[in-house]
């Protein structure tokens, strides 16, 4: 089954649409140990109101990929839900394929690619690579930060069309052209979620950061096509992550 699919299918399992972003502060301490078990014992007490989980650099770099990290995915499994690593794949092609081959080693069902790299000798050994192993390859958008219109926001030109166009519609193009499993577009951004939904339509589904902690919330993004919200802060740094999961679960199930 193709990771949309599955993505599909875990959402509707557990009614929700959040990704969990397993993110924790820097922690400045050789014992490892207690990072890892902070992070089972968060996935153990959220899992039931999320659909998947984006691992990033926060537990990449002190746990490393195959001593904690694959733990975590092991976890993440047998809870039925779906694992993301956001690494943000922005290499030469060969470099790429070799990431995207280490993180599904691991296990992990989709990864996060920034299109700026373009396709040949960019991202398509990692698209190849995704294909042959039946895994997701999400492509940045728009992202959730002030800075973003920078890069993402540029006017440039199409080289097929020679028209100008916004950095972020020729990339919702690529998306679909590329067969993407999904884009990022930020929840901070809920008029660039509406344009990108505009050409993406149903065919690649947006993911939203930025809720919460970032400013944005649920329920724009939702209403603008967000079709899942990546989430950390929000829920990682709540007095009671789980009841602040199912709020936000909650208050996105319905989805009219
Ligand atoms: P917070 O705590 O802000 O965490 O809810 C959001 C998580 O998502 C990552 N992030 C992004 N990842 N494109 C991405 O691929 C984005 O535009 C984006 N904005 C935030 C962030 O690093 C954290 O893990």
């Amino acid at each position: 089954m193709s990771f949309k699919a599955r993505m599909e299918e875990a959402s509707r399992k557990r009614e929700s649409d959040i990704v969990l972003a397993l993110d924790f502060p820097f922690q400045n301490s050789t014992n490892r140990k207690t990072l890892l078990t902070r992070a089972r014992n968060l996935l153990e007490a959220v899992q039931p109101y999320v659909c998947a989980v984006k691992i990033n650099h926060h537990l990449l770099l002190p746990l490393g990929l195959f001593d904690g990290v694959q733990t975590i995915v092991k976890d993440i499994h047998e809870k039925g839900l779906l694992a993301v690593m956001d690494c943000k794949i922005n290499d030469i092609g060969s470099t790429n394929q070799v990431m995207a081959e280490y993180y599904f080693a691991a296990g992990f069902d989709a990864v996060i690619a920034n299109p700026f790299v373009g396709w040949e000798e960019g991202l398509q050994p990692v698209f190849e690579v995704a294909r042959k192993l039946d895994r997701g390859v999400i492509l940045l958008a728009y992202m959730s930060h002030k800075a973003a219109s920078e890069g993402y926001g540029q006017t440039v030109i199409n080289q097929k069309t020679g028209a100008k166009i916004p950095q972020y519609v020729l990339f919702a193009e690529k998306a679909v052209s590329w067969n993407a499993d999904g884009v990022v577009v930020g929840a901070t951004y809920p008029d660039k979620i509406r344009e990108i939904y505009e050409t993406v339509k149903e065919n690649v589904p947006i993911y939203s950061p930025g809720v919460g902690a970032q400013g944005g919330t649920a329920e724009d993004a939702r209403k603008a096509g967000a079709r899942y919200l990546i989430i950390g802060r929000e829920i990682t740094q709540a007095q009671n992550p789980a009841d602040a999961a199912k709020k936000v679960a909650a208050s996105t199930r319905d989805r009219t």
